[in-house]
This record gives structure tokens, C-alpha cells and sequence, in this order.
């Protein structure tokens, strides 16, 4: 009777077993079938990336390329004016430098630091308006001459303000406004203190130090002692009071840059 019992239990346990090994064997193939899905997917996903990143690096690059070029744009606009004006070499790039320096220590951030670096070498692109006579006249200009002089810095404005790239926005408020004095006595508008952006404020004391140290038609470079005398005078007149603290508070920074960027003679 037990013998009969045990070989019913065997062929059922033999029986379980084969279904076990069936659902086994199923379930590794399915298994496999998943992975290589997978893996052909991987693949596929792989490639798709790396082809997204390919076109991120040629996108990049061009992006590079379009900067370099503006760069390079803007500082050839702004030596054509300087050399037109018989201005000595390296003036722009002096006066990009230094206004990087100010907009840096004066708070604004790496990016509008750049903006203004870049944008400072217009300043003076109005003055292709003007004729010679007047802008390379040796010596003091009459005061006619002077109203013709002063027209540059609205005809720059005129000349920059249809962009609507900020780099170019800001070298037409630069433009506009390098000869704004912080008192209102400057031009065109005669604005005054915060109302002159910072972008015009900076270039202001950026120029005039630089003008002041380098040859012109109209006078020999200062003494150093001279400039800071003067730039000390104009504190709160010509000059932003806190660019002025600015420029004492790191005048090696300043003569540092003046020296990497002297006129070659
Ligand atoms: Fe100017
Ligand atoms: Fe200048």
C-alpha cells in the first residue's frame, strides 16, 4: 500500500519538477531576450548622445567663434577712430582693461565686467563724424570748434543704439556718455551723479586717466604725479566719488595694466 502511495508522490513530484524546469527555462529566455532589448537600446541611446554632444561642441565652437570675432570687430572699429584721431597705439585696449578692473572691484559681476571690457573701445566711434580740421587741430579748439568736438558723443549714440545685442547696447550708452561729468556739468545731457549708468561712469575715469598719461595734438603726457592730482580734484565733479576710491585704493592694479599695454614707440 505504501509502495503504491510513494510512486504516486514520486511521479507527482517529477511531474512538479518538469513544469518548474519549463517555467525556469522560459523565464531565462525571456530574461535574455530583455537584455539583449536592452542592451541593443543602450546602444541605441549611446549613440544618440554622442551625437548630441558632437553637435554641442560645433555649436560651442561657433559660439566662440562669433565672440572672437565681435572682439576682434570692436577693438579694429575703435583703433580706426584712434588712429584717425592720430591717438597713440594701445589707448582702447588700455581703456578696456581698466574699465574691466573698475566694474570688477566696484561690485558688478564677471559677466557685465566682460560686457563693459568689451564694449568700453567704442567710446569714441562718433568721432568718425567729425573732420579733421577739427579733430586733429593742434593746439586748444575755439568754441565753435568745441560744439562740432562734443557732437561725437550723440553721434555715437546714434551710430550704436539700433542693436538690440546687449554688448552693443551698452557701447551705445558709452558712447553717450563717457563725457557726463558726476556734477551735470558734462555733455551731452548734462546728467548727473546715478543718473549717468555705471557703464558711462567707469569709461569717463578710465579715458581721462589714460588720455591724460598719452601724447596728443593738443598736449604732451602728464607727469603721474599730475594725474592723480587732478583725478583727486575731480572727485565728486568730474568723477564718480566711489571709482575715484576705486582707483587709489588699487593704482598698482592700474600701472600694472599700463605697463603690460604702453605705446610701443
Ligand atoms: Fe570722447
Ligand atoms: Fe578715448
Amino acid at each position: 500500500m505504501n509502495k503504491i502511495k510513494d510512486n504516486k508522490l514520486i511521479s507527482e513530484l517529477e511531474e512538479l519538477k518538469s513544469q518548474f524546469d519549463e517555467t525556469a527555462n522560459k523565464i531565462i529566455k525571456d530574461m535574455r531576450r530583455q537584455d539583449k532589448i536592452m542592451l541593443r537600446s543602450d546602444q541605441r541611446q549611446q549613440f544618440e548622445y554622442d551625437q548630441l554632444q558632437e553637435k554641442l561642441n560645433e555649436v560651442e565652437l561657433l559660439k566662440k567663434e562669433i565672440e572672437d570675432t565681435q572682439r576682434e570687430v570692436i577693438y579694429t572699429v575703435g583703433a580706426i577712430v584712434e588712429t584717425r584721431s592720430k591717438e597713440t597705439g594701445n589707448h582702447v585696449k588700455r581703456v578696456a582693461e581698466y574699465s574691466e578692473l573698475f566694474a570688477l572691484k566696484y561690485g558688478l559681476d564677471e559677466r557685465e565686467a566682460e560686457i563693459i571690457k568689451q564694449a568700453s573701445p567704442m567710446h569714441d566711434v562718433g568721432k568718425i563724424g567729425i573732420q579733421d580740421s577739427i579733430l586733429n587741430k593742434p593746439g586748444r579748439l575755439n568754441e565753435s570748434e568745441r560744439d562740432v568736438m562734443e557732437t561725437h558723443a550723440r553721434i555715437g549714440y546714434e551710430m550704436l543704439k539700433h542693436s538690440n545685442r546687449k554688448l552693443l547696447k551698452v557701447a551705445a550708452i558709452i558712447a553717450h556718455e563717457h563725457h557726463e561729468k558726476w556734477d551735470g556739468t558734462g555733455y551731452p545731457r548734462g546728467l548727473k551723479g546715478e543718473e549717468i549708468s555705471i557703464y558711462g561712469r567707469i569709461t569717463a575715469i578710465a579715458d581721462v586717466f589714460d588720455a591724460l598719461g598719452s601724447v596728443r595734438c593738443y598736449k604732451p603726457a602728464w607727469e603721474d604725479e599730475k594725474i592723480f592730482q587732478l583725478i583727486n580734484e575731480e572727485n565728486g565733479k568730474q568723477f564718480d566719488p566711489k571709482l575715484v576710491e576705486i582707483f587709489f585704493d588699487n593704482l598698482d592694479e592700474f600701472l600694472e595694466i599700463r605697463e603690460k599695454y604702453k605705446d610701443v614707440v
